[in-house]
């Protein structure tokens, strides 16, 4: 029988070069917006950025990728989740969770005061994990996806209590 993997086996660290090839194909197997390699390598390689992967003997499972944006003021940023998949046969088993809690940790080490995303309103699967992270609905942008056109749910965070 298959082995039942948990949450906690996966090593969360941050996306480096070498794990460029199989961010690009989880992304793409799961539909996910494309970001070119040029792009991806950029982005990790920024300053702002935080973009975390789950692997377990190196094999990557899923990813994460957000930016640390302004906020009001200069010294309350925020911060833009970019982009979120784990692979289809390790979904629902909380490597999604784990991804982002690692993601808050570094962010509130870095300030930020509150954490916004854009999803699919027909993505229930994803809306579900942000709202069992904490996020609520802050807007709806109409039309805002193409290939469908559909709606973004748009969820924010707040760590200011
Ligand atoms: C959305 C996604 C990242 C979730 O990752 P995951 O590792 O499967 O999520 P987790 O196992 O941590 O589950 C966390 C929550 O997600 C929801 N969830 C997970 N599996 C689910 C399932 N099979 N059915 C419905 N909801 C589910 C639940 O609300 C769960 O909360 P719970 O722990 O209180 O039950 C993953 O499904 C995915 O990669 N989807 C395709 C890409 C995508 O849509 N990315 C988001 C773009 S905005």
């Amino acid at each position: 029988m298959k082995e039942r993997l948990s949450a906690e086996q996966f090593e969360i660290r941050p996306i480096e070069p070498t794990n460029l090839d199989d961010v690009i194909s989880i992304a793409a197997s799961l539909g996910l917006s494309p970001w070119s390699r040029k792009d991806l390598e950029d982005e990790i390689g920024r300053d702002d950025s935080r973009c975390l992967l789950a692997c377990r003997n190196e094999f990557v499972e899923g990813f994460i990728v957000t930016r640390i944006v302004p906020g009001p003021t200069v010294d309350r940023p925020e911060a833009e989740i970019y982009n979120l998949g784990v692979r289809e046969e390790s979904q629902g088993i909380g490597i999604g969770s784990r991804l982002l809690r690692h993601t808050f940790e570094t962010l509130a080490d870095a300030g930020v005061s509150a954490v916004w995303l854009e999803v699919r309103a027909s993505n229930i699967r994803a809306i579900d994990l942000y709202l069992s992270a904490g996020f609520a609905e802050a807007d709806r942008r109409p039309a805002f996806y193409t290939s469908p056109v559909e709606d973004a749910v748009v969820m924010s965070l707040s760590f200011e209590s």
